[in-house]
């Protein structure tokens, strides 16, 4: 089946106003590329001016985390409504960040993923594991319980997209073998077609944690890769041109 690969810039806590000229290249660049789709995911102070900047564009504008509910007395928080009144269209949830630092369990995400949905936003559900869980063999058993707990029930295949992001590979240079890799994708779009039949078959499975340019095209020409997540290499719109360059 026919995946059109998303190569979406995840900025994390980066990016002040003066950040929009990176995003005004992409835009640019982005006008080069007729196969992959290109997103970024800037933090949420800078949403909507982003959203504005690239309205028209081939360049999609996401959030990286969104509350459960849709409004409510919770401090501090953003709901997938209001980031889609801000002008984005999707969503990251269940970063390993989020589940680390702020403590967000399956069930969690899986309520972040449904509230997505609920809100018209593609959400881009991340899963990935540890350097110690890999090492002790258990790599697959916990990607299969993350995605089996985070993972919403789909009407369609625009709901959302996989990240697979080994914990150990983000921001530290270090990336998974090819047969590594080509084997968690596998696995992944096994049990996406086990769960949701054709959805399963047609669902984006991102790959993120170290994608370079020097590194793209081993990592985005594997079987079941549909594009990449991208943290550090998103900042600079040159070296996140040249990965969105290698899916067309
Ligand atoms: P990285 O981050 O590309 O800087 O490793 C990826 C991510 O956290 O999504």
């Amino acid at each position: 089946m026919q995946r059109r690969p998303l190569v979406a810039g995840n900025w994390k806590m980066n990016g002040l106003k003066s950040s929009a000229a990176e995003l005004d290249k992409i835009i640019a660049g982005a006008r080069q590329l007729v196969n992959a789709e290109l997103m970024v995911c800037p933090p949420a102070t800078l949403l909507q001016e982003f959203a504005t900047a690239a309205r028209g564009s081939p360049v999609a504008i996401g959030a990286q985390d969104c509350h459960v509910l849709a409004a409510g007395a919770y401090t501090g928080d953003i709901s997938a409504e209001m980031l889609k009144d801000a002008g984005a269209q999707a969503v990251i949830v269940g970063h390993s960040e989020r589940r680390r630092y702020h403590g967000e369990t399956d069930a969690m995400v899986r309520g972040k993923a449904l509230a997505a949905r609920r809100a018209g936003l593609l959400a881009i559900v991340c899963v990935g594991e540890t350097r110690a869980e890999r090492d002790a063999g258990h790599a697959r058993p916990v990607v299969r319980a993350q995605l089996d707990g985070s993972l919403p029930e789909p009407a369609d295949d625009l709901v959302f997209a996989v990240a697979y992001e080994p914990v150990w590979a983000i921001g530290s240079g270090a990336t998974p073998g090819r047969g590594d890799i080509a084997e968690m994708h596998a696995f992944i779009r096994q049990r996406l077609s086990a769960r949701y039949g054709d959805v399963g078959q047609g669902t984006r499975i991102l790959y993120g944690g170290s994608v370079k340019p020097a590194n793209a095209e081993e990592l985005l020409t594997i079987d079941d890769v549909d594009g990449a997540l991208v943290g550090g290499a998103s900042l600079k719109a040159e070296e996140f041109l040249a990965i969105a360059a290698v899916c067309g």
